[in-house]
């Protein structure tokens, strides 16, 4: 089946996630456009990372369907989703750290390996040739990310805006169809920011690029739609405009974190973040 601009590539439509006696995730749905940054926002806890791990197969949902390009994915785990086409950055960087930076972003290049036309082309020799292949894209990916300088050391040693830069690299040396980003903009100072939030534009040029974040700035800025949970549940969808103007939208950040102060509200200028800060979420592992 082929698809129009205006046909998600990707999307979800009724999932719920019960964790034990928690709901997660319910009856929720989300369109994953070519072309277009669709944002999704609400509180911690609201269920966003839990509907990434669902989009990227890291999670089966307890009832609901995911749709890959009109059809059930060509299988359900997470390696048959990024060979299809889907990739995704993690909530904390996530990256190899006993792994230099080139080889993080070799992992992320993978899915061009085997089964395309090179290895049609190459045969016997395939392996040697794959890597050679892999090793000059991802070194192409990492000059593309300003990286390049760093490829030979591991990630710990380097600035922490730089190993963002890398999970990116990681994530688009690829050449995914469809990019999940969680939290791209945690821990980077303003500056950094915008240079994100170009970055994000650009990706949203062709790809379907779905963006998890709480700087509210940078998410109006980039989303061309926005899809809004609260305790997981889809309180509110539209443009940057009318999820701004939404009162109920406004009424989910205020009063819903534990320690009583509000998440900032998707009016208020962008949380202020340190240059280099360290991972304010080292503590969630690959699935989060
Ligand atoms: N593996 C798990 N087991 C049990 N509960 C989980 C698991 N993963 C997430 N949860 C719970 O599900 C809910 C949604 O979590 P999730 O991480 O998806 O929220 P989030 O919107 O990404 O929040 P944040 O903005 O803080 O990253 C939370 O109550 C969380 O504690
Ligand atoms: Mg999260």
């Amino acid at each position: 089946m082929t698809t129009t601009a205006t046909e998600p590539l990707l999307s979800a439509e009724g999932v719920t996630v019960r964790f034990g006696g928690l709901t997660a995730l319910d009856d929720v749905g989300i369109r994953a456009v070519p072309g277009t940054v669709t944002g999704l926002i609400g509180p911690n806890g609201a269920g966003k990372t839990t509907l990434f791990n669902v989009l990227s197969g890291v999670l089966r949902p307890t009832a609901g369907t995911v749709t890959w390009k009109g059809a059930p994915p060509p299988g359900r785990r997470p390696h048959h989703l990024a060979r299809a086409g889907i990739a995704r950055t993690f909530q904390g960087l996530n990256l190899f750290p006993m792994m230099t930076v080139l080889d993080n972003v070799v992992v992320g290049a993978d899915r061009l390996a085997a089964g395309g036309p090179l290895s049609l082309l190459t045969g016997l020799g395939r392996h040697h040739r794959d890597e050679r292949e892999l090793r000059s894209r991802a070194m192409a990916a990492l000059e593309r990310f300003g990286a390049a300088e760093h490829a030979h050391q591991l990630p710990a040693t380097l600035p922490y805006g730089v190993q963002k830069q890398v999970a990116l690299a990681r994530a688009c040396v690829g050449e995914p169809e469809a990019l999940l980003l969680d939290e791209p903009a945690s821990g980077l100072s303003g500056g950094q920011i915008d240079a994100l939030a170009d970055q994000i534009r650009d990706f949203g040029r062709d790809m379907a690029v779905v963006l998890v974040e709480h700087h509210m700035d940078l998410v109006m800025r980039v989303c061309d739609h926005i899809v809004v949970l609260n305790f997981g549940r889809v309180i509110s969808t539209g443009t940057p405009a009318q999820i701004q103007a939404d009162p109920l939208v406004a009424q989910a950040y205020l009063g819903t974190s534990d320690d009583g102060a509000a998440d900032p509200a998707p009016t208020a200028a962008p949380a202020p973040a340190a240059d280099s800060a360290p991972d304010p979420d080292p503590g969630n592992g690959a699935a989060r």
